[in-house]
């Protein structure tokens, strides 16, 4: 396997870590990432391999189970009922009860809503140059999850506030002051969703928190602790994923002259500029996998950033076509944690691009748009644009 250095905050990296991608792709299917102190897998086949393989999962093993610092204890509790961060049993419980809630129905149900947000918020747009994130990508999955959630959409800025917060412990290069800030806000997030639980317990109403608190599984409800994580998760997974594909879709478009929102579009957006590149396992048993044998208690990254541009599942990779019949990407995941809200997700982002495109025909780039040093999150700073 071999080594390749980079740094994931180098700036020229932040801008367009394309480049290195391909340098990795080029050296293997796996290799050494020095920064990470970590084999990563770079293609489409090794990625998807170890997604599906249950020798490898999010959880780490027992003994390897890093101690937490006093001051972290509020945050990691709370992730402690992810099921994001769980295997089997607790894994398939929490994930079946919240799949028996997000019904195709329910998430059906919020289409036309969607639709009237987005031309709600483009009447609101101001006049002359302006922040789409702001106006646009990030209003819109935060009030679609409070919506379906069902707590109240004016909560929108502190939820997003909390979710921000919360977000930064998974950022490389994270300081005191950001694990701070999202201690704080796990605490005020937890206090808010003990309360309103509390209160859809006595006054049941047709929304997902009501769902989840009446799913039942073999005679096993969700505990208070879970139904607050799974709240919480559904919130920070399903928003700032969404707000930067949003992003970096808009920002891909009017770069190259597109305008649209049919599926085929929102697919190939997800392929090309995805707003989740890394992600990790923990190995559970010894294994050879591409050469290299993997040890119990191992980290393997997953560069799903890189596999869009893998030449072995698509054509001319680094071209952004939306005519694109079957754009091949993993930015939503594969095997046992396959996000949950990729419907809804996809559902988002097609009626999102439609109402913008037809209600603003004009609409172009103010500057060139940069992107955040946020890694493992791919995103922008900021979206200029003029109407
Ligand atoms: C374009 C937007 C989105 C992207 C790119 C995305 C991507 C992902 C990825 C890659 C994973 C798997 C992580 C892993 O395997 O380690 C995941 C899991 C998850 N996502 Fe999303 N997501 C998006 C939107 C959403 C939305 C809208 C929601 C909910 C409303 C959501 C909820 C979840 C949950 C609950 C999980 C954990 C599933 C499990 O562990 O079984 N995501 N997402």
């Amino acid at each position: 396997m071999q080594t390749l250095s980079q740094s994931p905050t180098d700036p020229l990296f932040v801008q367009n870590p394309y480049p290195f991608y391909a340098r990795a792709r080029a050296a293997g299917p796996l290799i050494w990432w020095s920064e990470y102190k970590m084999a990563c897998a770079t293609t489409h086949a090794a990625v998807n391999t170890i997604l599906r393989d249950r020798r490898f999962g999010r959880e780490a093993p027992e003994e390897l189970r890093p101690a937490i610092p006093d001051h972290l204890a509020p945050f990691y509790a709370v992730e402690a009922h992810s099921m994001l961060e769980l295997e089997p049993p607790r894994h398939s419980r929490l994930r079946s009860l919240v799949l028996r809630a997000f019904t195709s129905r329910r998430i059906a149900g919020l289409k036309e809503g969607i639709g009237v947000l987005c031309h709600d918020l483009i009447d609101a747009f101001p006049e002359g140059a302006f922040d789409l994130l702001d106006a646009y990508a990030r209003p819109l999955p935060v009030t679609i999850i409070a919506r379906l959630l069902g707590v109240p959409e004016d909560m929108g800025p502190e939820l997003l506030r909390w979710s921000n917060a919360m977000v930064g412990m998974y950022m490389a290069g994270r300081t005191r002051a950001d694990e701070d800030a999202a201690v704080a806000a796990t605490e005020a997030f937890v206090e808010f969703m003990r309360g309103y639980i509390a209160a859809r317990r006595s006054d049941p109403r047709d929304d997902l928190i009501t769902s989840l608190i009446a799913a039942e599984e073999d005679g096993e409800r969700l505990s208070t602790e879970e139904l607050i994580t799974t709240c919480i998760l559904l919130l920070n997974a399903g928003h700032e994923a969404t707000v930067h594909s949003l992003g970096n879709g808009v920002k891909a478009c009017l770069e190259q002259g597109v305008r649209g929102g049919d599926d085929t579009l929102v697919e190939e957006i997800l392929r090309y500029d995805p707003p989740l590149h890394l992600f990790t396992r923990y190995v559970y048993e010894e294994v050879e996998l591409f050469g290299h044998r993997f040890r119990r208690g191992d980290e393997v990254g997953l560069m799903l950033g890189s596999v869009g541009r893998d030449a072995a599942v698509n054509d001319t990779p680094e071209v952004f076509d939306p005519s694109r019949a079957a754009a091949t990407h993993l930015s939503f995941g594969a095997g046992p944690h396959f996000c949950v809200g990729a419907p809804l997700a996809r559902m988002e982002m097609a009626i999102a691009l439609q109402v913008l495109f037809q209600r603003c025909p004009a609409l172009q780039l103010v500057g060139q748009p940069r992107y955040a040093d946020i890694y493992h999150f791919h995103g922008l700073e900021r979206l200029m644009v003029r109407c």
